[in-house]
């Protein structure tokens, strides 16, 4: 695989094809997770819940994302590597601007964050000043306190217009991909339709543009496996193995299945 850049993956959106991405925490998974050829590894927040051991990711530390995201560096050298914005890291502009340098300094070649409209002066900012951006609606799990739970996002009509209307006006500051996680497959259809960036599915059916998947729930190793995922590992029995199934059923759309999606 030759180095991935933003262009490779949205030039792959324009062919009409599909991209596979992957969280990772430390370099021996990022060596293995850039072996199987997967696009893009994310150094996901969701490190709180699978590898520190906490029951959300609220209590994350830009300490923390900053230490994996430099671990994850070392051992990837092809991958695009996407960083995760931890919990009020990115509260105001400047805020957002000083913790994405961190992570950028660590290794990192994206940042991503949680949020809808109020994000865009954020957005623009990093955009303007060169730090590329993913943007996270749907099920935002740093909100989950505040959503009541983790629930699929964007069933009624008026939630499934604001998250239509957040997508676009973070497209249009700049972002350069955005993640849905946990919405009905009809509205990320749409969405992935209707915006020119790539659009990365997690619990939001098989029409995305890409997917991404927690690393410990598809090799089966996490404390608690959302309805979403499915255990690779269970089929293949190494790891390796593993990595490479979930790559190629992405790119050929036999995942996620109706039984990973939500209506
Ligand atoms: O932190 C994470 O792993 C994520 C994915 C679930 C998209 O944000």
């Amino acid at each position: 695989m030759k180095a991935v850049t933003i262009n490779t993956l949205n030039d792959i959106k324009h062919a009409g094809e599909k991209f596979a991405v992957l969280t990772a925490y430390d370099s021996a998974f990022a060596r293995q997770v850039e072996l199987a050829g997967i696009e893009a590894l994310l150094i996901g927040d969701s490190l709180g819940n699978v590898v520190l051991g906490y029951d959300s990711t609220v209590p994350v530390s830009m300490d923390d994302m900053v230490h994996h995201t430099a671990a994850v560096t070392r051992g990837n050298s092809k991958s695009l590597l996407i960083a995760d914005l931890p919990f009020m890291a990115y509260a105001t502009p400047e805020q957002t601007l000083s913790n994405s340098a961190r992570l950028m300094q660590a290794g990192a070649q994206m940042v991503k964050l949680e949020g809808g409209e109020w994000l865009c002066p954020s957005v623009r900012m990093l955009a303007d000043r060169g730090i590329p951006v993913c943007g996270h609606l749907g099920l935002t799990p740093q909100s989950f306190n505040k959503l009541g739970g983790y629930r699929v996002q964007g069933r009624d009509e008026a939630g499934a217009e604001q998250i239509v209307l957040d997508a676009r006006r973070l497209q249009d500051a700049g972002a350069d991909l955005l993640v849905l996680e946990c919405v009905p497959t009809q509205l990320a259809t749409r969405i992935t339709k209707a915006l020119t960036i790539p659009v990365i599915g997690i619990g939001a059916g098989p029409n995305t543009d890409a997917q991404v998947l927690v690393l410990y729930d598809m090799l089966g190793i996490s404390p608690r496996v959302p309805k979403f995922t499915h255990n690779f590992l269970a089929e293949t029995g190494d790891i390796q193995g593993a990595l490479m199934a979930y790559a190629e059923a992405v790119r050929s759309g036999t995942f996620p299945r109706p039984e990973h999606s939500f209506k």
